[in-house]
């Protein structure tokens, strides 16, 4: 289907991952494409026993929508995580989290054998770290851990007023060239204070669905 707007590729994207449920408990993200994505996993909701959330809002909406929100310490092991991601490399690499839900993304994403990420096309990047990469901290770490980033080469910046499902602060830094995805997560997780960092490089993504003008496009292809 061909489909214009950031919005209507964020759709298709989330259409195409409908195509690979195929029942069971599903780990579902957070954010805009993913709504999407469970608005249309309520048209199959009789096919699959539940979803496991990863941040209180979505869990909102697939209970509105009647899809039951299940404890991931219930369910055990996922076969299918989907969400989506503010920046991915050619390795399926991502940076997430403008949403805030990081954490629980990751833990989401440990959990499943399979990711499928889902994104508009204008989220595939050849170096990740344009986007302002999060990273959820303990509040009364935050300058601690600010200071760091900064010997990291990054100009942290506090998401003021914003506080995560968690109790936590995040802090968004800039000017970031990540050309070691890996590295900097080991990194960045190892700063005493961070409870994540939005690099999902260690656990990538198994496959990459793309909005696109022409139809989905999927990596690897
Ligand atoms: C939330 C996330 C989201 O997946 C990411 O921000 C992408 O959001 P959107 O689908 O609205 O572009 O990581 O923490």
């Amino acid at each position: 289907m061909a489909a214009s707007g950031q919005d209507a590729l964020k759709r298709q994207a989330a259409e195409a991952a409908l195509a690979q449920v195929e029942g069971g408990v599903i780990g579902v993200g957070t954010g805009s494409t993913v709504n999407h994505f469970i608005d249309c996993l309520a048209g199959i909701k009789g096919r699959i026993d539940g979803a496991v959330s990863s941040s209180e809002v979505s869990s909102e909406r697939l209970r509105a929508h009647g899809i039951p929100v299940l404890d991931l310490n219930a369910v055990g092991g996922l076969a299918l995580y989907v969400d989506g991601a503010d920046e991915s490399n050619h390795r399926l690499q991502l940076v997430k989290g403008g949403g805030g839900a990081l954490t629980r993304e990751k833990i989401v994403a440990a959990a499943s054998e399979r990711f499928i990420c889902i994104a508009d096309e204008g989220k595939l990047v050849e170096v990740l770290g344009a986007f302002p990469l999060p990273v959820e901290v303990i509040p009364m770490a935050r300058s601690l851990v600010a200071r760091a980033l900064v010997r990291m080469g990054g100009t942290p910046v506090w998401r003021e007023g914003f506080v995560t499902d968690n109790g936590n602060l995040i802090l968004d830094v800039h000017g970031l060239q990540i050309t070691d995805p890996c590295a900097v997560e080991q990194a960045i997780n190892n700063l005493a204070g961070v409870v994540t960092v939005g690099i999902f490089a260690l656990r990538p993504a198994d496959l990459l669905i793309l909005g696109t003008p022409g139809g989905p496009r999927t990596l690897p292809g």
